[in-house]
């Protein structure tokens, strides 16, 4: 691992000195850049990824602590990552996934569970293994997306991030004093968003 570089301006007082962030997604686009402005903040970082050379180039560009390359929507590996972390941890990011477009009564059957396995089943999942392992105040955050204005929005295009907003309302009251948040993005420039078709 290369030596810790001095990341963050001399004059700003680092936010999160001291604190661990695991970035499900590290590795590219929002979780990536959230890792950076978290390192620059003084954070250690844990970084996950499928691609194990991006998540390396990755690594070394921020100091992180430890990597783990898995698909986050395979339980087994996603369950052992937690549970043989060496520390507890403050914060935990998930990025991993992509949107599903396509009305739901069209959706194949397979296409439909694979659509609730990324954002539903995932942030269970997370919530389920990872906020053991959170201190009292720390942060379980997720992404979903804005409902476009009524002009962009095409009664033809679902976007399956949708179903999310009451699971995490209902983790917020179960898992307090952790919190659990979503982030409804909007259009970000990610390598994601560069592969999708516009809306
Ligand atoms: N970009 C936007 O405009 C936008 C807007 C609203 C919401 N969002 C949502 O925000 C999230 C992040 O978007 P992004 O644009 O930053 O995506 P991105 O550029 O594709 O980055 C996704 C990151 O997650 C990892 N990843 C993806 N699927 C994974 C999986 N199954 N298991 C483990 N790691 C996985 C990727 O690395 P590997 O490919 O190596 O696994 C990469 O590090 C997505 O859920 C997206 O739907 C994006």
């Amino acid at each position: 691992m290369s030596t810790a570089r001095n990341i963050f301006p001399r004059s700003a007082k680092p936010e999160l000195l001291g604190q661990t962030v695991v970035v499900i997604g590290g590795s590219a686009g929002i979780g990536l850049e959230t890792a950076r402005r978290a390192r620059t903040e003084g954070a250690r970082l844990i970084l996950t990824g499928r691609n194990s050379e991006r998540l390396q180039r990755v690594a070394s560009e921020l100091n992180a602590l430890n990597t783990a390359a898995f698909d986050a929507n395979d339980s087994a590996p996603l369950e052992h990552f937690f549970r043989d972390l060496p520390t507890t941890i403050d914060h935990v990011m998930v990025t991993a996934g992509q949107p599903h477009y396509g009305r739901m009564l069209d959706m194949e059957f397979e296409q439909a569970r694979r659509a609730l396995d990324t954002h539903l089943l995932l942030t269970l999942q997370v919530a389920r293994i990872a906020a053991p392992k959170v201190r009292p105040g720390g942060t379980l955050l997720f992404m979903g997306a804005r409902r476009p204005p009524p002009r962009h929005r095409s009664r033809d295009r679902v976007d399956s991030h949708r179903c999310t907003p009451c699971l995490i309302a209902n983790l917020a009251l179960e898992l307090a004093p952790v919190r659990v948040n979503l982030i409804a993005a909007g259009f970000v420039d990610t390598p994601l968003s560069a592969k999708l078709p516009r809306r």
